[in-house]
């Protein structure tokens, strides 16, 4: 069990990695503060209240409504001492961007950047007043990379990560730790478990467990680490690949989803 200092608040709790990070944080007997856009989070909740002696409240809320979401984390930020953010709710995919829709571009950039910046800042007053405190960032192995056919996803992670970088630089000394969690493919849905399998033997290679995930990163975040990356492999690729021949070689594999 770890010390527990206050409420830990993950978005997109219902399912995926979210729901993951959720149950691990429970089992260590952190009280938790569960949020996505459908009912489903009411179950995850149920899971942990009849699983762990620890509180849990779980909320319905649209976080690609940027009023919404600000209205929401404010009354999080009045009504509970809050000492874990974990943005986790994102989305991606990958679509010609010249005949992509306008909503689901803007979705992605709503969640991915919009609603981490909107929370993280509505927050960073609670977590200065509970500290140790921690926030763990997630976001992905295509933010270290610019890749066609999925243009917005790749800049709004790499948003996530510049974000992460300096803002953990901006806390130092306060006892607020700032994580980048990098995933690589994560089969959390039979729609991405799909996109895995159009991708060939290099996107069944780097697929890794969801819970083995989620107990990586709570263990990254409470050691306040700057960043945690479980697919060393393809981060080396990425680092090492010059971007002129990398970006081909990424887009290529990546056309194969469409
Ligand atoms: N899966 C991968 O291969 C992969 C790879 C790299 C990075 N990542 C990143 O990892 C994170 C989690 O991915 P995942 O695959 O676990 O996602 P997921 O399975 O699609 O789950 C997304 C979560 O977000 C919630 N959500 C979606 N739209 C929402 C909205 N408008 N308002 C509030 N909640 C909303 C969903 O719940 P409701 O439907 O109940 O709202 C769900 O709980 C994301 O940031 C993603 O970009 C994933």
């Amino acid at each position: 069990m770890d010390k527990v200092f206050g409420y830990a608040v993950i978005t997109g709790a219902s399912r995926g990695l979210g729901r993951e990070l959720a149950l691990e944080l429970a089992r260590r007997g952190h009280p938790t503060l569960l949020v996505s856009s459908t009912e489903a989070v009411h179950a995850v909740r149920k899971e942990i209240v009849s699983h762990y002696p620890v509180d849990c409240q779980s909320f319905v809320v649209n976080l690609a409504d940027e009023d919404k979401t600000r209205s929401w984390a404010e009354k999080i930020a009045g009504e509970y001492p809050v000492n874990i953010l974990v943005n986790n709710v994102g989305t991606g995919g990958s679509r010609a961007f010249e005949t992509a829709d306008m909503d689901y571009l803007l979705r992605i950039i709503h969640l991915n950047i919009l609603c981490t910046t909107i929370l993280t800042k509505s927050l960073i007053d609670n977590l200065r007043r509970n500290t140790p405190a921690h926030i763990l960032n997630i976001g992905s192995m295509a933010g270290f990379t610019p890749t066609a056919w999925k243009t917005v996803y790749p800049a709004s992670k790499s948003f996530v990560h510049a974000f992460t970088k300096g803002l953990r630089e901006e806390l130092k000394g306060t006892g607020v730790s700032v994580t980048l969690a990098a995933p690589g493919a994560m089969a959390t849905s039979p729609e991405i478990m799909q996109r895995i399998e159009k991708q060939g033997f290099f996107g069944r290679a780097t697929l890794k467990s969801t819970p083995d995930i989620a107990r990586r990163y709570v263990d990254g975040m409470l050691r306040g680490k700057r960043q945690v990356i479980l697919n060393p492999l393809s981060y080396l690729l990425i680092k090492l690949i010059p971007e002129r021949l990398r970006i081909p070689l990424l887009s290529r594999i990546v056309k194969r989803e469409l």
